[in-house]
């Protein structure tokens, strides 16, 4: 069994040796290695090797399908941050901040192909057709994901139920999707493969609940991303969600007024949120999806081998970044 700081360590050793670069284009290229290189907690190509090392593969043949996952991630982040305006990314300005609008279109364009690439790259031939349609499916949910995501913006009345089929798509399919890629690359049962795969539905819903509360109560020095920019984008978060329905009378008059504003004040907005207490309320859905996630991983029934994924899980929700 291959521990989670050597999985880790084959992960970032590898997004480090790849080249993007070619002497033409260098636009092209150059914001693509200023993303990659500003590190990031590389979840997800982590999962796909851990899952694979649980179902009793080496993790080392399918580093290539791990790196996919991670460029097709960083990809979505390009598009993401100019769809949401956000100045800041892991520290450091964003792409279309650094260079421009264009910069970041066409560099995540690149990204995503250049994932479809890593991926196929030294597949086994029979695994081929089915990881691939998974993957094309988990790419195109992500969008379908990202629109929601978008549309909500001006909408007012998005239920609890139709944030988290929005969350599914952008954020949990893709952690689904890289443990159960994992598995069919390690010749999992289908259904082992099915129940890693609602494993991660369930922590990547929690994985995204904790992105919204760090949006608001993370540490300004450490979180990385500009705090805030949700409620600045009017985004129909768990906790606005959650902030409305419990809200007085004078509490939802007020929240209406802060949202119409053309600058959104997001010391007033988070005020709100902790007269209501919308932290705990989120907290306490974590947890019941953290829970769903590990009953689901126990179907699995693959004993030890799934303590690392366990306790992976569980670091995740309580991370600062
Ligand atoms: C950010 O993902 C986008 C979401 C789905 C919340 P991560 O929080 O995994 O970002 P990095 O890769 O660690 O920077
Ligand atoms: C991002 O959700 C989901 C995808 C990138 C597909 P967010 O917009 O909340 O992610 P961050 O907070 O910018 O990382
Ligand atoms: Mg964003
Ligand atoms: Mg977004
Ligand atoms: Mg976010």
């Amino acid at each position: 069994m291959t521990l989670l700081p050597e999985i880790q360590e084959i992960v970032k050793s590898n997004i480090e040796k790849i080249s993007w670069s070619s002497t033409l284009a260098r636009g092209l290229y150059d914001p693509i290695d200023y993303v990659m290189s500003l590190g990031g907690k590389r979840i997800r190509p982590s999962l796909l090797l851990m899952s694979a090392d649980a179902f009793g593969a080496n993790p080392r043949d399918f580093v290539n399908q791990a790196l996919a996952i991670e460029v097709f991630h960083n990809f979505t982040l390009l598009h993401d941050d100019v769809m949401d305006n956000a100045p800041v990314r892991r520290g450091k300005p964003t792409v279309h901040v650094k260079w421009n609008e264009n910069a970041a279109i066409l560099s995540g364009d690149a990204m995503l192909i250049k994932a479809y690439e890593f991926l196929a790259d030294g597949m086994p031939a029979d695994k081929l057709p089915s990881v691939l349609a998974l993957f094309s499916k988990t790419a195109r949910e992500v969008c379908e994901g990202q629109q929601l995501d978008m549309e909500f913006e001006s909408r007012n009345d998005v239920a609890e139920s139709e944030y988290l089929e929005m969350i599914r798509l952008k954020t949990a399919v893709l952690l689904a999707a890289s443990l159960k890629i994992g598995a069919m690359l390690a010749g999992a049962d289908e259904d082992k493969a099915d129940f890693i795969y609602e494993f991660g539905i369930n922590i990547g819903l929690a994985f995204q609940l904790k992105d919204d509360l760090l949006d608001v109560y993370g540490d300004p020095d450490s979180f990385g991303k500009q705090v805030g920019g949700d409620i600045k984008e009017r985004k129909k978060t768990f906790l606005l969600i959650n902030a409305y329905a419990k809200a007085t009378a004078a509490q939802r008059e007020k929240l209406d007024a802060l949202l119409a504003e053309d600058d959104v004040d997001v010391k007033a907005v988070t005020e709100i949120y902790d007269e209501i207490d919308v932290k705990s309320i989120c907290e306490a859905k974590m947890s019941e999806c953290l829970d769903k996630g590990l009953a689901a991983l126990a179907k699995t029934e693959l004993g030890d081998r799934a303590k690392q994924l366990e306790n992976l899980a569980c670091v995740l929700m309580d991370r600062k970044v």
